[in-house]
C-alpha cells in the first residue's frame, strides 16, 4: 500500500483533486492511500465545501485554515503546516496540483525533507515571471520527483529546462520522471457532464435566449484597475451587440471593483443598465452547465479557457500569455490582454467564423487512472 498525501487549498485544485480520487476509489483502494489537507487558502462555502459535496471527495483528513493574506505570509504558514503533518504521516509521496500558492508550500516542505513531490499539471509555462502562477509552477517542477504533464507542449518545456524526460529508472529528486497524461480536467469535464445532464432545473435555463459565460479573477487583471477598467468596457461592447453575459464573480474581483471611483461607476453604468448578470460564484456542476451551454465564454481563468475548448466553445482569453498555447495555435481562442478594442474584436470575428477546430490534445479522458498506474509502477 502506497500512502498519497494531497494537498489542496484553492478552488480549482479541489475540483482536479476529485479526477485522481475517483480513480483510487473505483480502481486502487486496495493499492493506494489518500490523505488529504486542506490548506485552507480558499474557504468561503462556493469556493471550497461545495466541489467536496458535489463532487464527491472524501473530507479532508486536515485542514490548515490558514485563510487570505499577502504571499509571502499566506506560503509560510502552509509551510509550518505541511512541515509538521508530514513529519507525523510519513506519507511516501506529496501530491500536488497547479499552481497556486498551496502548490508551492507542498512542494517545498515535502522536498525539504525528502518526501517524493507528485506534480499534476506539470511543465505548463506562460513565459511571464510577473505571475504569481509561473514562480509557483516552475518552483514546484524543479522539486518533484514525478512531474505528470497535460500537454506535450509542457513536456517539450520541461526538457527546454533540463529535465530528462526519457528516463524511466527511478522516481527520485535527483532523477525526476516526467510522463505526458492527458488532463485531469478533461476526466472530469466528462464524468460530470454526465451526471448534469441528468440534472432538473438546469441554471443555464434561466437565460433562455442564450448567454455568453465570463469569469475574471487573475491578480494581474484584478489589482490593476486600468486593466479592469479595460476589461469591463470590452464586456459592455459585447452585451451592446445583444448579448446577455453571465459572469459568476470571483471574491476577489468582487472585492476590487469597489477600488476606485471610475471602477464603481463603471460597475453602477454596467448594472444599472443590466447589461452583465454579475451572480455569485457557482458550484462545479452548474459550472459545467454554463460552460456547454453558453455561445461564447470570455475569462482569464486557466481552468475555464480550456473547458471552453472541452465543450467546444470559442474563447476569448483575457490575458497576454497563457500556458494553454495549443488552443490559441489552432483558433479557438484569442489572447486579447485586458484590452476593450482587443475584446470587441475577438468578440466581432468569433460571432462571424464557423469553421473552428477542436482537435484532441488533452489525452482520452483517463489521466487519472494513469497517474495512479505510474506512481504504483516507479514510486
Ligand atoms: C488563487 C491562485 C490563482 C488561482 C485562483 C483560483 C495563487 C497565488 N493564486 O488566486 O492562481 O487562479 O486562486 O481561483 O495561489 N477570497 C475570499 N474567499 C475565499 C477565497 C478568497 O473572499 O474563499 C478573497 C480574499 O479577499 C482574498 C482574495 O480573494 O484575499 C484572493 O484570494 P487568494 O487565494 O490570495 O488568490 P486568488 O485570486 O483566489
Ligand atoms: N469554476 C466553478 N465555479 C465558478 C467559477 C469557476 O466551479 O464560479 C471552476 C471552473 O469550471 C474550473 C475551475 O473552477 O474548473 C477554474 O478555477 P479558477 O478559474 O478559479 O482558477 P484557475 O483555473 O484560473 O487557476
Amino acid at each position: 500500500m502506497k500512502k498519497i498525501i494531497t494537498i489542496v487549498g484553492a478552488r480549482p485544485q479541489i475540483i482536479k483533486a476529485s479526477a485522481i480520487s475517483r480513480a483510487i476509489k473505483n480502481d486502487f483502494s486496495e493499492t493506494i492511500e489518500e490523505k488529504i489537507v486542506h490548506t485552507g487558502q480558499h474557504y468561503d462555502e462556493n469556493m471550497s465545501a461545495v466541489f467536496f459535496q458535489e463532487m464527491g471527495i472524501p473530507k479532508p483528513d486536515f485542514n490548515l485554515s490558514v485563510g487570505s493574506g499577502s504571499h509571502g505570509d499566506m506560503t509560510a504558514k502552509m509551510l509550518s503546516g505541511l512541515e509538521e503533518i508530514f513529519q507525523k504521516e510519513k506519507p511516501d509521496a506529496v501530491l500536488v496540483y497547479g499552481d497556486t500558492n498551496s502548490t508551492l508550500a507542498g512542494g517545498l516542505a515535502a522536498s525539504k525533507i525528502h518526501i517524493p513531490v507528485i506534480h499534476v499539471e506539470a511543465g505548463l509555462r506562460s513565459f511571464d515571471k510577473r505571475m504569481p502562477e509561473e514562480i509557483n509552477r516552475i518552483t514546484c517542477d524543479h522539486v518533484s520527483s514525478m512531474l505528470f504533464s497535460p500537454t506535450q507542449q509542457g513536456v517539450k518545456n520541461l526538457k527546454r529546462e533540463g529535465f530528462d524526460v526519457e528516463q524511466r529508472k527511478t522516481a527520485e529528486l535527483n532523477q525526476p520522471m516526467v510522463f505526458h497524461c492527458g488532463d485531469v480536467m478533461l476526466d472530469n469535464s466528462l464524468h460530470f457532464a454526465n451526471v448534469v445532464s441528468n440534472r432538473e432545473n438546469r441554471l443555464s435555463t434561466q437565460w433562455k435566449d442564450g448567454y455568453i459565460l465570463g469569469t475574471i479573477h487573475r491578480q494581474e487583471n484584478t489589482d490593476d484597475p486600468t486593466r479592469l477598467l479595460g476589461i469591463l468596457n470590452g464586456l459592455k461592447f459585447i452585451a451592446e451587440q445583444g448579448n446577455t453575459i453571465v459572469i459568476p464573480l470571483h471574491p476577489r474581483t468582487k472585492k476590487l471593483l469597489q477600488a476606485t471611483q471610475d471602477l464603481k461607476s463603471a460597475m453602477a453604468d454596467i448594472e444599472k443598465e443590466g447589461l452583465i448578470h454579475f451572480i455569485e460564484p457557482v458550484g462545479f456542476l452548474d459550472m459545467i452547465d454554463l460552460e456547454k451551454n453558453a455561445s461564447m465564454i470570455v475569462t482569464d481563468s486557466g481552468g475555464v479557457q480550456k473547458e471552453a475548448f472541452f465543450f467546444k466553445k470559442p474563447c476569448i482569453i483575457m490575458r497576454d500569455t497563457t500556458e494553454w498555447v495549443e488552443i490559441v495555435n489552432c483558433g479557438a481562442a484569442r489572447l486579447v490582454g485586458a484590452n476593450a478594442e482587443k475584446i470587441a474584436k475577438a468578440y466581432t470575428d468569433f460571432k462571424a467564423k464557423t469553421d473552428f477546430e477542436f482537435p484532441e490534445l488533452f489525452g482520452d479522458g483517463n489521466a487519472g487512472r494513469f497517474i495512479c498506474q505510474q506512481i504504483l509502477q516507479y514510486l
